[in-house]
């Protein structure tokens, strides 16, 4: 979460898309929540949203997948805001724009990213301070990838993604594209259709990548536990895979999340770049973003 830009009365905050670099399903509570292992990075596409005092409590929403959430009554960054508010014994007032440039129902997190980056932005905007568990507990009320997204760098998760520790130093200038073919996908349905939920954990990871071939090598021997099941209900992401494995410098390419966006791993942002312009033209209907990986 990275604060761009700040007057006296404005603040803008990037809501980076969450990307599991593996995800492995170990068993299920009795919740029916499962419990997982997630080598998690952020980075390669974002939302903005941008704060303002106000006298009430107010969303908007613009860019290009904003569509799909005007409808949305309940929104999940209203939902942190009136939490926060409520935690620190305060009016939830405030005047918040998302620029929502990342797809919804994508299995990246843009949900999740916006509600940690509007507490974030809010203790900011109300000159407030909160304890770090606090925080915590009312970012996994909002949902359990929402603790993850306030870190906003590489990081092992665990539990049901709340249990957070540091991740591996990676590589540097590591290069990353995205793509989803515009197919969404609900996350509550991918999980009631595993087959297998005692799934192998995750190897130990590495306190290091010194390379993105060395990163890429020890992504082979891991897995995301949701791509088969994901496969089923949207053939077309296996047509992304190979897309990505079909570009001559893509390293390393998997389904993040629930799906249905993939990610291809670069040696550099520039080898990344590269890609996501030929992939996006020969596929001018599927939405592609590249970047830094961090
Ligand atoms: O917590 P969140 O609302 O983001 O999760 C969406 C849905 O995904 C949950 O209702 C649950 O069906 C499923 N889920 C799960 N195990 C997890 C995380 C999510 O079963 N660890």
């Amino acid at each position: 979460m990275t604060k761009t830009a700040t007057d006296q009365s404005i603040l803008t905050l990037t809501a980076p898309a969450k990307i599991n670099l593996a995800l492995h399903i170990t068993g299920q509570r009795d919740d029916g929540y499962h419990l997982l292992e997630s080598l998690v990075v952020f980075g390669g596409a974002e939302d903005r949203i941008q704060f303002k005092p106000s006298r009430h409590l107010h969303l908007s929403v613009k860019g290009s997948f904003a569509e799909g959430l005007r409808q949305e009554p309940d929104n999940l960054m209203v939902r942190a805001a009136r939490l926060l508010a409520a935690e620190l014994k305060c009016k939830p007032e405030a005047d918040m724009t998302l620029d929502k440039s990342l797809p919804i129902s994508a299995g990246i997190g843009g949900g999740s990213s916006d509600a940690a980056a509007t507490l974030l932005g809010l203790l900011r905007l109300w000159q407030r301070t909160i304890n770090d568990d606090k925080l915590r507990m009312i970012a996994l009320k909002l949902g359990a990838d929402v603790p993850m997204c306030l870190e906003g760098s590489c990081l092992i998760a665990g539990g049901v993604g709340d249990e957070l520790s540091p991740g591996p130093r990676l590589p540097k200038n590591l290069g990353m594209v995205l793509i989803n073919p515009r197919v969404p996908i609900s996350t509550p349905s991918i999980f009631k259709s595993l087959k297998r939920k005692d799934n192998k954990p995750m190897g130990p990871v590495p306190s290091a990548f010194l390379s993105a071939v060395a990163l890429a090598d020890w992504l082979d021997d891991q897995r995301n536990d949701l791509e088969m099941a994901a496969i089923e209900q949207a053939p077309v992401i296996e047509t992304v895979l190979q897309a990505l494995e079909d570009d001559g410098d893509c390293l390393f390419a998997r389904m993040s999340g629930s799906g249905a966006t993939c990610f291809g791993l670069f040696a550099s942002v520039k080898h990344a770049e590269y890609a996501a312009r030929r992939l996006a033209f020969s596929h001018p209907n599927w939405w592609v973003s590249h970047g830094g990986v961090q």
